[in-house]
């Protein structure tokens, strides 16, 4: 790629980010004929943005363009820990972001692996997408054809992710995401290895970890969220399907994957199939959750398949969890440490919103982002009832 074929990219992949307000203006001048309601449905995490989104769908924009600008919002917050900007890193500390997307109307597909340093992955999935005959660019290479196209290099390390991180370094010292996992019949339920969280242990460790947070500089504001992501490593992620007033559709999703993952991890997120997939004739869907299950299952492509095949979106989407219960032939001790929201949009705008547990904070049920002319959060739809629990647990008798 000469440089002048990489400005030329640039200039391209930045001015293409103002075709929604293009849309907005030509509606205003009549152009657009709505053909039908607008619908966007989103991870929870999406609520704040979603108005953005559906201002472009109102004006007959494009349905990736709008999704974009819903995720984008996460995206940019330093606030949100699960997506780009303030994203919790991997064991050694570096944040790694992976997005896919895809686009009904010419169905295409772009997604990116294991990037660093770029906060708006998902744009450089759809950059993959527009600039390349590729589909997936991964690791040091896609941050580095990020930089080329005009992408600004970041610090995505923020000082309070920065912060959790060493107190997840200092608390989990002697454990880590290496060994096996819930799908090996080596692993045994930590139920039996460590005393369930109401133990008379419980309070000691909190305090201490209280202490450590305290020790490291760890805002008194922060420190509740910073033990939990102790507890329970987020997968975090957030997805986006779009339907627009034309009929067409588009999905994307972006995250910074499970935190304190070992290096080089990448989850499902931006495989497509997995994390996201679209097809322009049945519908969009995508997930959150955990990733290495979601994989197995291919369950962004699995939920569309059953729409094809007449299911409606709660029907696929339980059916797609059924698969990974089933994956560990119910063994309801395994599944409670695992847990999965799907995100689903039909052609015709019926959705769904379903996950396996009722959601993983007790007293918080999982909830969807949805728009399509009112702005809410639903809940989702459980397979098991109940809330999923931590994995990898703290061990019996840490000093924590
Ligand atoms: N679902 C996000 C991840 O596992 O990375």
């Amino acid at each position: 790629m000469s440089v002048s074929r990489r400005q030329f990219i640039t200039t391209a992949a930045l001015s293409s980010l103002a075709l929604g307000l293009e849309a907005q203006e030509s509606k205003s001048s009549g152009q657009v004929k709505m053909a039908r309601k607008p619908v966007l449905i989103s991870a929870a995490n999406g609520y704040n943005y979603i108005d953005r989104g559906y201002g472009i769908l109102s004006g007959g924009g494009d349905p990736l363009e709008a999704g974009l600008s819903v995720v984008r919002g996460p995206e940019d917050d330093a606030n949100d820990h699960s997506v780009g900007l303030g994203g919790l890193p991997n064991e050694e500390g570096v944040v790694e972001l992976d997005s896919c997307c895809m686009h009904g109307p010419s169905q295409r597909a772009g997604a990116v692996g294991g990037v660093h340093d770029i906060k708006n992955v998902s744009l450089l999935a759809r950059a993959v997408m527009e600039h390349t005959g590729h589909v997936m660019l991964v690791g040091d290479n896609a941050t580095k054809f990020g930089l080329e196209i005009g992408f600004a290099r970041e610090n995505l390390l923020t000082d309070a992710s920065r912060k959790m991180w060493l107190l997840w370094k200092e608390a989990n010292s002697d454990r880590d995401w290496w060994g096996p996992g819930p799908d090996d019949p080596r692993w045994h339920a930590p139920q039996e290895e460590a005393p369930a969280p109401q133990s008379e242990l419980w309070p000691r460790r909190l305090q201490k970890l209280e202490q450590l947070a305290s020790r490291l500089g760890i805002a008194p504001e922060l420190r509740q969220e910073a033990i939990r992501n102790i507890f329970y490593p987020p997968t975090g992620t957030i997805h986006c399907s779009v339907l627009n007033a034309k009929g067409e559709m588009a999905g994307t999703t972006t995250t910074s994957g499970l935190a304190w993952k070992v290096p080089g991890r990448v989850g499902d997120s931006p495989i497509i199939g997995a994390g996201c997939y679209t097809d322009q004739e049945v519908g969009s869907a995508g997930a959150t959750g955990s990733g290495e299950e979601n994989i197995k299952v291919c369950g962004a492509k699995t939920i569309v398949e059953n729409m094809r095949h007449g299911m409606n979106p709660r029907e696929a989407g339980m059916d797609t969890l059924r698969r990974i219960a089933h994956n560990y032939r119910n063994d309801m001790t395994r599944l409670r440490y695992i847990d999965m929201t799907y995100y689903i949009l039909r052609k015709d705008g019926a959705y769904a919103g379903v996950s396996l547990w009722t959601g993983y904070n007790p007293g918080k049920p999982h909830q969807f982002a949805i728009h399509d002319g009112s702005r809410r959060l639903e809940p989702t739809v459980a397979l098991f009832d109940g809330y999923s629990r931590e994995w990898p647990p703290m061990p019996k008798g840490t000093a924590y």
